[in-house]
């Protein structure tokens, strides 16, 4: 995959919520049955909500791009009152203006998706009293969490687009980052990519799918005693 960060174009889905496009590859950043509604789907319901840990979580984002999951991630740690610290990577950031999503009014809720798209990367930004982010700018294949996380947001391109990142040296180097009990969620149904997770350490659930999808997964790295 290379750099095409021109190649990109803004798209609304069903939902009313926008992805964007990559034109060279005809892929989208999200579903597009509904952006908001996969993202909250897979990585809010089936993803935080399931992370049962006292103090802070740490969450980690494989490709960032448009920044909505860590936005929603930001609402549900306000919501819930818990801490959550997020490193988000993303080896290629969008342009500032394809950020500006249109569906997002600069209401007091929606300021602080304005303060994610234009706080600085590298920096810890605190968005709100429960939830500091830090957009990081990285290869994820090559990146290593300073600290050991409790849930992966694993948001890729689909398998056929990016294999090197659906790889199970790939998930053995994510799954040797959680802490015992966290989590990996992903949009991703595939059995290549489900026997592969299972076969790095993971117990693995097939999980109903946002529209369009009839599975998603999540995998559990097992505790210590288990
Ligand atoms: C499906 S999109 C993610 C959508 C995103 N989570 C969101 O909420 O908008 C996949 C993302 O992974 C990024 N990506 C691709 N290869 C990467 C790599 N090696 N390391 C980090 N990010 C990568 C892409 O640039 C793209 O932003």
């Amino acid at each position: 995959m290379t750099d095409s960060q021109n190649n990109l174009k803004l798209q609304q889905t069903p939902d009313g919520s926008y992805t964007l496009l990559r034109t060279d590859m005809g892929e989208t950043y999200h579903s597009r049955h509904g952006a908001l509604t996969e993202s909250e789907h897979v990585f809010i319901k089936n993803g935080l909500d399931l992370v049962n840990i006292q103090g802070t979580i740490h969450v980690l984002e494989v490709g960032l791009g448009t920044l909505l999951n860590a936005y929603l991630a930001a609402q549900f740690a306000q919501e819930n009152q818990k801490q959550l610290l997020y490193y988000g990577i993303e080896k290629y950031p969008v342009p500032l203006p394809l950020l500006k999503r249109p569906e997002m009014e600069w209401d007091r809720k929606q300021e602080q998706y304005k303060k994610l798209v234009e706080s600085d990367w590298e920096k810890e930004i605190t968005l709100n009293p429960f939830c500091t982010i830090k957009k990081i700018e990285a290869d994820a294949l090559s990146y290593q969490a300073k600290h050991s996380i409790d849930i992966i947001f694993f948001d890729a391109f689909a398998p056929n687009y990016q294999g090197e990142m659906w790889d199970k040296a790939y998930f053995e180097k994510l799954y040797n980052q959680l802490n015992p009990g966290g989590i990996f969620t992903t949009y991703c149904a595939k059995g290549s990519v489900r026997r592969d997770l299972a076969s790095v350490g993971f117990s693995m659930e097939r999980k109903p799918g946002p529209p369009g999808k009839r599975e998603m997964l999540v995998g559990t790295k097992p505790l210590s005693f288990e």
